[in-house]
Formats: C-alpha cells, structure tokens, sequence
C-alpha cells in the first residue's frame, strides 16, 4: 500500500468520525466501511474468478481504496457508483492523491441506471440505499459468474431493514450465502 492511500485512508476515517460526531446527517457523512471490513474486502476480491469488480456506494472512496489493492494484484479495474456529486469530489481528489485514477473507474448516477449491463462481474460491494439491496442483487445476479462473489455491508447495522435482504438471498439456491460478523455485518453470497 502507498503512502499515498495510507494517508487518505486515515484522512477519510477521521473525517468519518468528525462528521458523526457533529450529527451530521446520514444521507450527507461518509459512512465507510471499517478497516477491517475493508481488508476483508480486499482479500476476498483478490481471489475471485475472472470479470468485473463492481461496488456500489462509492462514498468518499475508503472501501474503493481497499478494493484497488485487488484490482491491482489482478491487473484490471474496480468500477464504483455512487449517486451524489458532492461525495464523489471527495472520493476523485482521495483516488488522484493516493495514485489509482489507473485503475479505478466511477460512474456518478443512481447505480440502477447502470445495472445491468453486458459485462460478467466477479465480485459486487453492495454498500448503498439499503431499500435497494434485493433489486439490485438481482439485476447482478444474471452476470455473475459461477464461484462470483456479493457481498452486502450493514447486516447487523441495519439488521430489520436489511432481514428481507438476508431472507431473500440465504433462500436463494442458485447461491451458497453466510453473514460474516465483521465490521458492521457482511452479507456473502456466492454464485454455484
Ligand atoms: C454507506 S455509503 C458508502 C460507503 C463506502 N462504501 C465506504 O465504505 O467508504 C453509501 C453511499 O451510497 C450512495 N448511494 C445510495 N443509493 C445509491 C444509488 N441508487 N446509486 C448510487 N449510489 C447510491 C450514497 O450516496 C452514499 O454515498
């Protein structure tokens, strides 16, 4: 990892903390992932088989930053959405500093403009509206590639608006599905 990310993973995190502490309101604070989440992320979208790395939230870029380290490894790019203007400023000069404008991609809009599209994924961060979990796990889910990963933030966080999320994929047989307490609870699913 370079200084460079180093430091704007830090700057990120205290500015996390700084907003919650204010009582920012939700919709406007960074809300990133924890670093061990983060790392857990990392690891597991390095090991996924072939096609896109996808993430939906993009935030001021904290798990963006964390997925490069496996896109790097890989050779290839994350694409990440994220539909507010004033968080992607932060999230462009984070990904300028820390060096990885090369291999990282993202489109600004309401991710379910953009999904789904043509390509295979490999892996999806699903981190946004928690009231768009289940449609968007399956507009994915068609271009997901066997032994592809989806992994959803905020389980046990948002644990009663998230339990039809969680129903609808544990009951899902096209995938084998575990929620992980890590961070803020992470939902994996992955493709048969
Ligand atoms: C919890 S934050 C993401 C945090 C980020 N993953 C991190 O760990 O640094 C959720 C983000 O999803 C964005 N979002 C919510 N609904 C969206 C949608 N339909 N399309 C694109 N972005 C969306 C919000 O603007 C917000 O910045």
């Amino acid at each position: 990892m370079s200084t460079g990310m180093v430091e704007c993973m830090r700057r990120l995190q205290s500015l996390d903390a700084e907003q919650r502490k204010e009582g920012v309101p939700t919709v406007d604070r960074l809300c990133a992932v924890s670093p061990e989440t983060g790392r857990f992320l990392a690891l597991l979208a390095a090991t996924v088989p072939s096609g896109a790395l996808l993430e939906i939230g993009t935030s001021g870029g904290y798990s963006t930053l964390w997925l490069a380290l496996a896109a790097r490894v890989r050779g290839q790019c994350v694409q990440s959405f994220e539909r507010s203007a004033a968080k992607l400023s932060i999230a462009r000069d984070t990904f300028a500093r820390s060096g990885v404008t090369d291999i990282i991609d993202v489109t600004e809009g309401d991710v379910r403009n953009f999904l789904p599209d043509s390509r295979t994924v490999a892996f999806c961060f699903i981190d946004h509206e928690k009231s768009q979990y289940i449609e968007c796990y399956e507009m994915l889910m068609p271009n997901l590639v066997a032994g592809g990963i989806i992994a959803a933030d905020n389980i046990h966080s948002h644990e009663e608006a998230l339990a039809p999320f969680v129903d609808h994929v544990i009951a899902d047989s096209r995938v084998d599905a575990v929620v992980i307490p890590i961070g803020k609870g992470v939902l994996l699913a992955r493709k048969i």
